[in-house]
């Protein structure tokens, strides 16, 4: 058994209101689940992270918006290690990553301690990235036993309730290319939870979707929200922003401009970069 998930751990009564619950618990003082600290990363000579810093603690909900180039798919890239940084730390549970060598030739040091982390970091990308040689089932099972080597059977038995809970569990034998994209990103999303990791991160997951697909998504988001599941969300979406996040940082050129409530920051917002911003990214 390797953890319980957040939902277990809740109290009962604030199952019901995600806010609430994460509220309560950001009240609660705890070791963040990803802590940032002035992370730096260039892609040879290009400078894309120039001090960026976070928090998310267990049950946050923190929404990653700005402009295309801003370094948000980077940002996320580096908490899970599957991007190297040049400078800063990155904490996971409290947990600093270890690092050999320095500026550019600056690595993780501990290969056990890059796979814990990134097993229990999940991503979830624009593109779904789902195998298309495997079935849905098979996609959502894959790491859970290769990587995990976790009982097959039990596997099987939580990749079938996942599907069921995002809403597809009648495509569990199919291939990807047989469903439609939002029921992909559903399958993808599924696949990201069998994980049972401690955080989702999300790049872009509507962005590739028509509008009415898009909605699917977004209602498997705000549920996951609402269990009180800890999340960095990117997306182009202020209204799913707004929605289901409890803080929002906007990044530009690589440093966050402004952050704060989504409350805050999308009706008063204080710079005059996010305001234009979104004065361009606001549907309504
Ligand atoms: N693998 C890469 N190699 C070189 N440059 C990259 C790479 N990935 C991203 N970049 C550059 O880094 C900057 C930030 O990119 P990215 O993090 O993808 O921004 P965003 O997700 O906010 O659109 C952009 O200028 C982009 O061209
Ligand atoms: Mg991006």
């Amino acid at each position: 058994m390797r953890q319980v998930t957040v939902v277990l751990a809740n109290p009962r009564g604030f199952r019901a209101n995600g806010r609430k619950l994460r509220n309560f618990m950001s009240s609660m003082p705890s070791t963040p689940v990803i802590e940032i600290r002035d992370l730096h990363k260039a892609y040879g000579t290009l400078q894309v992270l120039k001090g960026v810093s976070l928090n998310a603690q267990k049950g946050d909900v923190v929404s990653l918006i700005g402009s295309s180039g801003s370094g948000k798919s980077t940002l996320l890239r580096c908490c899970n290690l599957l991007e190297d940084s040049q400078q800063g730390e990155i904490l996971f549970n409290g947990e600093a990553v270890r690092w050999k060598g320095q500026g550019g030739a600056r690595q993780p040091a501990d290969r056990a301690q890059v796979t814990r982390i990134r097993t229990n970091l999940s991503m979830v990308f624009q593109s779904f990235n789902l195998w298309s040689h495997m079935t849905v089932l098979q996609n959502v099972m894959e790491a859970p036993i290769s990587v995990l080597r976790q009982d097959r059977a039990e596997v099987e038995a939580r990749a079938r309730a996942l599907l069921a809970k995002v809403g597809i569990g009648d495509k569990a034998d199919v291939y990807p290319a047989q469903m439609s994209g939002g029921q992909q990103q559903r399958a993808a999303i599924a696949r990201a939870l069998c994980m049972e990791p401690e955080a989702l991160l999300f790049d872009e997951p509507t962005s590739a979707l028509d509008p009415e697909l898009e909605q699917e998504v977004i209602r498997v988001i705000k549920a996951l929200a609402s269990e009180g599941r800890t999340m960095l969300i990117v997306t182009h979406d202020m209204r799913l922003a707004a929605d289901v996040s409890n803080h929002v940082i906007f990044l530009h050129d690589g440093r966050i401009e402004e952050q704060g409530p989504p409350a805050s920051l999308f009706k008063t917002p204080q710079s005059a970069r996010l305001r234009q911003f979104l004065s361009h990214s606001m549907v309504d």
